[in-house]
């Protein structure tokens, strides 16, 4: 039993796809799905969380998943704190538990997080009130749950609903990214074929992260004929000196440009959660390309943020 489930096994707060049951996160992405013109504005607010508070709570900047669970809340019928960490109390030393306590003195139920330390939102979530739900938005390398939802929904809407029939390839930052772990959980669970993972022998991790997939350093080589290639970003922020020789010799070795997807199946779709480094993980043409599904990634990130809402909060 994981502390995000109840007794009952219900979601109470989301902080991992590590060990979430398969029913709830396929569950998750139907919902996204039948809310999806919801999602994208093209139909009325919806109701479900009429007079609910929800707050953002970043220590961590964020343009993506900061908005989108602002616009998901919205258009479920809810209030909206955004929290500004850069301005408020925080600075002054107060605790991370006690801004989170005094919010809740305020009536906010739902509170979205993202910090820099790895299971600072699990710890946040230990302490709080009964009746208060947390969405983990990011915690150091640890986890993003909902990006790694969004990704599992943008392959699924791409390439079908049997992940057991696809070649899936993770470029890049392993080690440093809650996306990758986040994705990976989540293509575990809904049986991914083969998942091969590519990046320089430095930026891979060695602590079971990895177990189960083909791990390799040659991106042309594990590029062949591969259905999803999930480009991940260089996470310069948690790296420590000298992990790439430059970005330039990063580029060369493992940048994906339209002559390497050539390399995959013909049909082959592209990922990137952002923010894009262009010209480093990736070139223009390929990110704005016909194969790219980053924005469709961002679009349907409101749904299933939506979704998520609704579930732990409705
Ligand atoms: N993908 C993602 O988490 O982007 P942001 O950091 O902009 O939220």
């Amino acid at each position: 039993m994981t502390p995000q489930l109840d007794s009952d096994g219900r979601l109470r707060h989301l902080l991992t796809l590590d060990g979430l049951p398969r029913e709830t996160l396929c569950r998750l992405i139907d919902r996204a799905g039948q809310i999806r013109d919801a999602a994208l504005g093209r139909t009325p607010r919806r109701q479900a969380l009429d007079g609910t508070t929800v707050c953002t709570l970043f220590f961590e900047p964020s343009t993506r998943t900061r908005s989108s669970f602002h616009i998901a809340a919205q258009r479920l019928g809810a209030d909206v704190l955004n929290f500004d960490a850069s301005t408020s109390s925080t600075r002054k030393g107060e605790t991370a538990r006690d801004t989170l306590r005094n919010l809740e003195a305020m009536g906010v139920r739902g509170f979205i997080v993202r910090h820099a330390e790895d299971g600072a939102v699990a710890a946040l979530a230990a302490e709080a009130g009964e009746g208060t739900a947390l969405v983990n938005a990011g915690d150091g390398r640890s986890a993003h749950p909902t990006q790694g939802l969004l990704d599992m929904m943008t392959i699924r809407q791409a390439k079908g609903a049997d992940f057991s029939r696809l070649k899936i390839l993770m470029v890049g930052d392993v080690k440093h990214s809650r996306v990758a772990r986040s994705d990976l959980h989540a293509l575990r669970t809904l049986g991914a074929g083969v998942i091969r993972v590519c990046g320089p022998q430095s930026l891979l991790p060695d602590d079971g992260t990895l177990s189960g997939c083909e791990v390799g350093q040659d991106f042309d080589a594990m590029l062949e004929g591969v259905d999803v290639v999930m480009m991940l970003r260089l996470q310069r922020e948690r790296m420590e000196e000298g992990l790439i020789a430059s970005l330039e010799d990063y580029h060369r070795a493992y940048g994906l440009t339209t002559a390497r997807l050539a390399r995959a199946a013909k049909d082959a779709v592209v990922l990137h959660p952002g923010p894009i480094n262009r010209g480093v993980e990736i070139t223009d043409e390929v990110a704005d390309g016909p194969q790219s599904l980053v924005l469709r990634q961002v679009s349907n990130g409101v749904a299933i943020r939506m979704a998520v809402l609704e579930m732990l909060l409705g």
